[in-house]
């Protein structure tokens, strides 16, 4: 952390979806800090409402919406712009790295014409500097510089080369702030590793600050200045990631931990969570967690208030403390 102003402050953040007719929450009551320089991890199972999360930030398109709370961007608060000014203050000031590029780059645009709009929209550079700068990025985010990949279509990459294709494009513009979300999931192992190391590298390299989404609390205590836990919509824990990894508070962050496989482990030793998130709209009263809960008593069906423990912040009636894993 450092005492610099930050560069994202999400305040009481709420986001719900239009299902069958009705708005149903998705995401409610999530703040977070982010300062210059500082990774912040997103974690949780599936469908706990990371991805809305960050869409929300990025600004998210209508049916969905911000039904309360605050977003700012290095002090302006996004969420009462107009679509267009959000575009163009999201565009400058936050780059965005998804888990598959195919769905984010353009499949009939060529990569130079992709990143050269991008630099001509939100800077202002003519086509000339626009182009040159590209062809340096690409050959920062260590892509071949003998192949002119200005003029490479999606399709013909690899894998690995879409996603340092998308690092180029999400830090073109000089943005503060980067969100990356799950971008190493859909790569194999080898090449999830290059591109972990280009992303420190990138942060070290340019001072970014950064929102990362992943599933892996191991890359992320590695990675990472604080993690949030997220579950049902809920931020159930925050603190360091190897806090939460070696002293898990929340019995859900817990649960988290006791499922990751170690090398070398048998199979039978893992203890994945008892149950399934649950679906929008049935989500329990109280603690979203208690009905898969080992921890559970009546108390849980009032909805616990985040609260210190130890060095973290902890969403539940009965924290655990002082049980190392
Ligand atoms: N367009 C949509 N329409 C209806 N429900 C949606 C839509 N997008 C997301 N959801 C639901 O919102 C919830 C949160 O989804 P979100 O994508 O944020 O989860 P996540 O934590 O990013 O999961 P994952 O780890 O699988 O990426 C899930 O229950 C998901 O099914
Ligand atoms: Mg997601």
């Amino acid at each position: 952390m450092t005492d610099q102003a930050p560069i994202l402050e999400v305040r009481d953040l709420s986001v719900s979806l239009p299902i069958s007719g009705r708005m149903v929450p998705v995401v409610t009551d999530l703040s977070m800090s982010i300062s210059p320089g500082e990774a912040v991890a997103l974690v949780g199972e599936s469908g706990c409402g990371k991805s809305m999360t960050a869409r929300a930030i990025i600004g998210l398109p209508p049916p969905g919406a911000v039904v309360s709370g605050s977003i700012r961007l290095e002090g302006r608060e996004l969420t009462t712009l107009s679509p267009r000014e959000r575009r163009r203050v999201g565009g400058r000031g936050i780059g965005f790295i998804f888990q598959e590029p195919m769905t984010s780059l353009h499949p009939t645009l060529s990569i130079g014409q992709q990143m050269t709009d991008a630099l001509r929209y939100n800077l202002n550079l003519p086509t000339r500097v626009a182009r040159d700068r590209a062809r340096e990025l690409l050959a920062r985010v260590g892509l071949p510089k003998e192949r002119d990949l200005l003029n490479a279509y999606v399709h013909e990459l690899s894998g690995g080369m879409r996603q340092r294709v998308m690092i180029a494009m999400a830090i073109s513009c000089n943005p503060k702030l980067v969100i990356a979300d799950e971008p190493t999931t859909a790569l194999d192992v080898t090449i999830q590793a290059q591109v972990l190391e280009l992303l420190i590298a990138m942060r070290a390299e340019i001072g970014l600050a950064m929102l990362y989404i992943s599933h892996d609390l191991e890359v992320v205590a590695e990675f990472c200045d604080r993690a949030i836990v997220m579950y049902a919509g809920d931020q159930v824990e925050a603190g360091t990631p190897v806090e939460c990894l070696k002293m898990p508070h929340h019995p859900y962050t817990r649960g988290l931990v006791d499922a990751i496989p170690h090398a070398g482990e048998a199979r039978a030793r893992l203890s994945p969570i008892p149950g399934q998130v649950p679906s929008l709209g049935s989500w329990p009263r109280g603690c979203r967690f208690q009905p898969r809960c080992p921890r559970q008593d009546d108390r849980c069906a009032t909805r616990p208030e985040l609260a210190t423990v130890v060095r973290s912040e902890v969403r539940c009636w009965h924290p655990l403390v002082g049980e190392v894993s």
